[in-house]
């Protein structure tokens, strides 16, 4: 009789925790957009200290106090090990949800340089990011990408567990694994594009009247090499035809 009140009350228990369980998938699923964003999965195993290991390279050689972010930082199993190891730096994560933050709240008690910011990672400002890390899905890794790609300064590392980030300067690219099964961490920098700008097209930039002078200098240019068009280069039609010529040249 006393078997059986256990056997129940157990049973009780452990239907509850499910029904507990259940609902909070639910939730966890609606609150990731239905599948656009990751849900909460904990980095483990080697791709995991793959990923501190990459991080802890870039605070080694800082001259600087740091601030490192985790995008989606669960209950911070890649910061909290970074914050205890590296005091002198700063950790933040952002996460939008509850339960994972709140894990992470309480694992975090008495470190001083880790807070962590209930919040969507796409809405939030990058500028003063030294290190960036992130564990989110492929879809999410092209939106995010672009975010960052205008929201980081030069000197910003990104590093990504798993999935591609969009829009990013890769740096290189790590082999790892997760349960044995071969996965990639992904190191990316600010997009230089601007840098690699020619004179040309950063006076472009600066002056649109300009600009036009220097396409139809161009243009000429182009026109006189071909030999195909004569000195008649002022009209816009001419232009054109021009622009045909040296198009039809380069293809050849
Ligand atoms: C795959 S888990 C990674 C957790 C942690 N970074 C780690 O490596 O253990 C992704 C986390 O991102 C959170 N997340 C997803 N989209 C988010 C968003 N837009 N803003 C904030 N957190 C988000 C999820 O709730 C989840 O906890």
């Amino acid at each position: 009789m006393c078997c059986n009140g256990i056997i129940v009350i157990l049973a009780l228990v452990i239907g509850f925790a499910a029904i507990i369980y259940l609902m909070y998938q639910t939730y966890s699923y609606i609150k990731c957009g239905c599948g656009q964003y990751g849900p909460f999965v904990s980095s483990y195993g080697k791709i995991k200290e793959d990923m501190i290991e990459e991080a802890r390279a870039v605070l080694k050689k800082a001259k600087h106090k740091m601030k490192v972010t985790d995008l989606g930082c669960g209950s911070g199993a890649l910061l909290l090990p970074l914050a205890k190891e590296f005091p002198e730096h700063e950790f933040i994560g952002y996460e939008w949800d509850i339960v994972p933050l709140t894990m992470g709240k309480i694992k975090a008690a008495g470190l001083k340089n880790i807070s962590f910011i209930k919040g969507d990672y796409m809405k939030q400002d990058y500028h003063d990011m030294d290190l960036i890390m992130c564990y989110v899905l492929k879809v999410t890794g092209e939106p995010l990408g672009k975010i960052l790609a205008t929201n980081i300064k030069e000197s910003c590392v990104v590093i990504s567990e798993m999935f591609p980030l969009g829009h990013l300067e890769e740096i290189k690219q790590i082999d790892s694994s997760i349960y044995g099964v071969p996965e990639k961490i992904f190191v990316y920098k600010k997009p230089q594009t601007d840098k690699k700008a020619s004179p040309k097209d950063k006076a472009e930039k600066k002056s649109p009247v300009k600009s036009k002078t220097l396409k139809t200098k161009t243009v000429t240019k182009t026109k006189a090499s071909s030999k195909t068009v004569s000195s008649k280069v002022a009209s816009s039609k001419t232009a054109k035809a021009t622009v045909k010529g040296g198009k039809n040249v380069k293809k050849k």
